[in-house]
């Protein structure tokens, strides 16, 4: 059903920086994406302007870029639901992105954990404007469709919080209406997908090593790795963040794959070895790859078919996004083009 104007609208995205999306992007965000997509007037971007901020080489950048929108594809994301588009189709977000920069401090920049991450890594010098600015970027990606709910990993909860305070301040500013307030979507249980070799910490997209799975992986390199997993001291299969992060992040994952809770896991494995709980994910995780990979290169093998999504998507998304520009432009200040001819 497309007509159904009083749905609340939603907004996510995620970057192209790798040929793969990780597991972690999908049990975190994607699976939520395509659970609200039923009830919400969804819109999920495939984030190009923000992979620039790694300078990536032109042509990976495309390849990656396309082969992004067909993971969300095969992950369930549908395009008869969602509006499905790329962020640099819609000129606005840039455009917002600069007027949003004006309202943010360049200390409120510096705090964000994730650019300290990140320059961090590289090392300051070497870290562009780009990526200090990046979430203001990501506001404006935001508040430009008026969504009501972010639906996100808890990675991205800071980045959250810096939008609802630059809609807050800008509303008191230019008036209550200039923007909706955004909530986060971020669902405890899947919030954060650890790695597999350190358990504490959540898995990335930037690591190579066998703590990530992604979703290209050949299904039998995914199973090897849960194989490999690191598990915690005792041998009971229980679920406890503090004690037992291997086992809970395995279960997590089983919980998500097959839709049974964690308790029904728990009473299937009472007596049984991390082994066997290894062993059967393995099996259920590479399943899900075979299927899913085989829906991702049935997309990638129609480039007509996702070029028409990308513009139909892109033509929805400009529509809300241009009418949300141009009401901003209106209270900043700026003089609409034609403005006083008579
Ligand atoms: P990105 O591309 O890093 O991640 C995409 C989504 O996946 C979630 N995620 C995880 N969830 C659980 N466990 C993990 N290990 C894990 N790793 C990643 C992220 O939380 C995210 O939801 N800044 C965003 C992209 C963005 C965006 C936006 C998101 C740009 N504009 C507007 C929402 C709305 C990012 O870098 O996501």
């Amino acid at each position: 059903m497309t007509s159904q104007p009083t749905r609340q609208r939603i907004l996510s995205g995620m970057q192209p920086t790798n040929d793969s999306l990780s597991i972690g992007n999908y049990i975190g965000a994607m699976t939520q994406w395509v659970a609200l997509q039923e009830n919400y007037d969804a819109f999920y971007m495939v984030v190009d302007l923000h992979a620039l901020t790694v300078n990536p080489d032109p042509e990976k950048l495309k390849t990656r870029t396309r082969s992004t929108l067909a993971q969300y594809l095969a992950g369930g994301v549908d395009p008869s639901r969602s509006t499905l588009f790329l962020q640099s189709h819609v000129p606005a977000h840039a455009e917002l992105a600069w007027i949003l920069s004006c309202n943010t401090g360049f200390g409120e920049l510096g705090r964000m954990t994730q650019f300290k991450d990140k320059s961090a890594k590289q090392g300051i010098e070497g870290a562009s404007a780009g990526l200090f600015t990046y979430p203001v970027l990501m506001a404006a990606d935001i508040l430009l469709y008026d969504s009501a709910l972010v639906p996100v990993g808890e990675d991205q909860r800071q980045h959250l919080e810096l939008t609802r305070n630059l809609a807050e301040r800008m509303n008191s500013r230019f008036g209550e209406d200039t923007f909706v307030v955004p909530e986060p979507h971020i669902v405890k249980a899947v919030a954060k997908v650890y790695d597999l070799q350190q358990p504490t910490a959540k898995m990335s997209k930037s690591e190579v090593g066998k703590g990530t799975i992604w979703l290209m992986d050949p299904p039998k390199v995914a199973a090897k790795k849960i194989k490999s997993a690191v598990t915690d001291a005792g041998t009971e299969i229980r679920f406890d963040r503090e004690e037992k992060p291997g086992v809970s992040n395995l279960l997590t994952m089983y919980s998500v794959f097959t839709g049974q809770t964690i308790e029904q896991l728990e009473q299937e494995y009472a007596g049984k070895q991390y082994g066997h709980l290894k062993v059967d994910l393995a099996e259920i995780v590479a399943d899900f790859l075979t299927q899913f990979q085989g829906e991702v290169h049935r997309y990638l093998d129609d480039p007509a078919e996702l070029d028409r999504i990308l513009a139909t998507g892109a033509a929805k998304a400009q529509a809300v996004a241009q009418e949300t520009l141009a009401r901003v432009y209106d209270r900043v200040g700026l003089l609409a083009p034609g403005h006083g001819v008579a």
